[in-house]
């Protein structure tokens, strides 16, 4: 028998909501909701596994093929993939990248070279490029936010789910980026190799996205 299929999830706010579809798509779930501090769930109905990791390394391990599918952010698939198929939208996990810079600031205004701050350089860095603007890009790992409050940069690129903490903190949207959600990835080789375990999980979880209870 060939080994369990892999499936990468991403830990904290996705991986509810990722156990929440498997179970509406009638997978057994109980040893995610079991854990303890493991990190290797085994799901042996499907004859398969759940991976908790972080966003970032569910790319890394799904790219490399140590695991075959992955749930992830398209915020992180942008920033960091370069060789997966992308084959579901998920449809939760919902916010949008967005410019925001101090209220009443006018990022485009003047001439002066401008700078950045963002947990995202490559995304940032092909958005201002896409504006043909030449801007410096600085990354920052975490409560972007703080950056022009302090003097650092002229704007943020960043995440923006209920817009709660821009307000508190005295930003706003300048140009919204794009639309982000959850989304259902698979590692080229393992698509073509099990295929049609792959076909029959992607068809139970697309049942799943149907079923709203
Ligand atoms: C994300 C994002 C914003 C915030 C947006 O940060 O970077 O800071 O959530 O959410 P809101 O629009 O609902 O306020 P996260 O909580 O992941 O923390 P971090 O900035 O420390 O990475």
């Amino acid at each position: 028998m060939n080994k369990p299929l892999r499936i990468a999830l991403t830990k904290g706010r996705l991986e509810k909501e990722t156990v929440a579809l498997m179970e509406r798509a009638g997978l057994d779930c109980r040893s995610l909701h079991d854990k303890g501090r493991r990190l290797i769930l085994p799901l042996p109905e499907i004859h398969a596994e759940a991976v908790l990791a972080k966003a970032a390394d569910v790319i890394t391990y799904v790219e490399s093929g140590v695991c075959d599918i992955g749930v992830v952010g398209k915020d992180t698939i942008l920033e960091n993939a370069s060789s997966l198929y992308e084959l579901l939208d998920l449809g939760f996990g919902r916010c949008r990248f967005a410019l925001a810079v101090k209220r009443g600031e006018d990022f485009f205004a003047g001439y002066g070279h401008k700078t950045i701050a963002t947990k995202y350089p490559k995304i940032a860095r092909s958005y201002f490029e896409k504006q043909s603007m030449d801007v410096s890009v600085v990354k920052i790992e975490g409560s972007v936010e703080l950056a022009p409050l302090l003097g650092l940069a002229d704007g943020i690129v960043d995440i923006v789910e209920t817009g709660e903490t821009l307000r508190e903190n005295g930003l706003e949207v300048s140009r919204w980026i794009c639309d982000i959600s959850a989304r259902l990835v698979v590692n080229i080789a393992s698509l073509k190799l099990r295929k049609e375990e792959i076909e029959s999980l992607v068809a139970r979880l697309e049942q799943g996205l149907n079923r709203t209870e």
